[in-house]
């Protein structure tokens, strides 16, 4: 039996509005008490609205991306110094929108994560295949060679990195992954992390990709599946809270 706390990040991605998150917040923390760690990861501008909300309870708050660069002339990037000046307990880094739309490729990632890391603000790394390359057979490789650029970034402090498996092609298309299909690439990604670190049995590894209330109970069940990362169902308290109770 694994000692791992379950742990249920809600990922808004480009959503939400001072009211609307006043009102999901509020639901959020009705909802307590979880017996799984609660996160929310909100677009930068809502942070230090969202941390003055949050701050008295036990749900913690995060970012979806970071500057891989400490501080300078960056225009439009916000640094992790900032994001751990606003209370940041995570930072997402390598969502596959970001590799998929900001060419953000595995090194980039790598450096994003380290950049987060050193200011003490703990990235949720994510990896992923798309469908062409599960159907190329390519699942394994693909998340193992994303996942290594980080580990090699990192050194001795990989183990304190979260890692989300979030199949491309599960996110918000409602196709999830079944919990056999998510189960199998946790084992394979445990695997690699314990092989690197020595820590794999204590590090967390999120799945991600339309986990819903009604599928999140089987998916978390798995063995190595220590929570999820979630988007749409995040927006919404009810939905939120069904996931977290899962
Ligand atoms: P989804 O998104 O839950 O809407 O599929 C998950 C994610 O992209 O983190």
């Amino acid at each position: 039996m694994s000692t791992r706390k379950k742990l249920v990040v809600g990922n808004w991605k480009m959503h939400g509005s001072r009211p609307a998150n006043a009102e999901l917040l509020a639901g959020v923390l009705a909802g307590r008490p979880y017996g799984a760690e609660v996160a929310v990861c909100v677009p930068a501008v809502f942070l230090t609205e969202t941390a003055a909300t949050l701050a008295a309870s036990d749900v913690r708050w995060g970012a979806q991306d970071v500057s891989a660069h400490e501080q300078g002339a960056y225009t439009g990037e916000v640094s992790a110094a900032m994001l751990a000046e606003c209370g940041c307990r995570y930072a997402i880094v390598g969502h596959s929108e970001r590799r998929a739309y900001h060419a953000e490729g595995d090194m980039l990632v790598a450096q994003k994560a380290q950049a987060a890391l050193a200011k003490g603000v703990t990235p949720i790394v994510c990896v992923g295949e798309t469908l062409a390359e599960r159907e190329a057979g390519q699942t394994e490789a693909v998340v193992k060679r994303q996942l290594s650029a980080v580990i090699h970034q990192l050194t001795h402090c990989a183990a304190e990195m979260v890692v989300a498996y979030e199949p491309v092609w599960a996110i918000g298309t409602g196709r999830t992954a079944t919990p056999e299909q998510a189960q199998a690439v946790h084992a394979v990604l445990r695997a690699q992390l314990q092989a690197a670190t020595g820590h794999g049995e204590r590090m967390r590894i999120l799945y991600g990709g339309s986990v819903k209330a009604d599928n999140a109970t089987a998916l978390f069940s798995q063995p190595d599946i220590d929570g999820g990362l979630i988007g749409g169902a995040s927006l919404k308290a009810a939905d939120f809270i069904a996931i977290c109770r899962a």
